[in-house]
């Protein structure tokens, strides 16, 4: 049984990462418009991961009786200025989920709520991987600026990314 304040937590989280989705998924859209799949397949299996971190939330709270409340997503912007720009904000944005799981274990430890303490360590260990994994691609980026052989090259990079889905039933 979760504490009232837990519960509301965790179903905003639910929202933070569907808007992560979202975002991911208008820029699968971006990078298909301007010709680059490898960046538009990379995007759209962040937005299936993203998709599967809220269900492993959803399915965390039906697992404690808790209530679910499906907010409104926000609308993501629809383009970038380029593929640089677009990474630097999926950063950004993975700073931010980083600072709310952080502050929700904050509160797991503050109502001494063990379960959820140890459930949110993945979370932890995910976000490492998030940004670490756009940090690399923003140096490559970097590396091949305004050359187009070397931006292909990253995209057919992109393209290799493969999707394997979370198991999430029960967690
Ligand atoms: Fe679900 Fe990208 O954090």
């Amino acid at each position: 049984m979760l504490e009232k304040k837990m519960e509301e937590a965790l179903n905003k989280q639910i929202n933070e990462e569907m808007f992560s989705a979202y975002l991911y998924l208008s820029m699968s859209a971006y990078f298909d418009s301007i010709g680059l799949k490898g960046f538009a397949n990379w995007m759209m299996i962040q937005y299936k991961e993203e998709t599967d971190h809220a269900m492993k939330i959803y399915n965390y709270l039906i697992s404690q009786g808790a209530d679910i409340y499906l907010y409104s997503i926000k609308e993501p912007a629809h383009q970038w200025e380029s593929p640089l720009k677009a990474f630097e904000e999926t950063l950004k944005h993975e700073q931010h989920i980083t600072q709310c799981i952080n502050d929700l274990v904050d509160l797991a430890e503050d109502i001494k709520d063990r379960a959820t303490y140890n459930f949110l360590q993945w979370f932890i260990d995910e976000q490492v991987e998030e940004e670490e994994n756009d940090r690399e691609i923003i140096e490559k980026l970097k590396l091949v600026e305004n050359n187009k052989s070397g931006l292909f090259m990253l995209d057919k990079d992109l393209s290799l990314r493969k999707y394997s889905p979370l198991i999430t039933e029960g967690n």
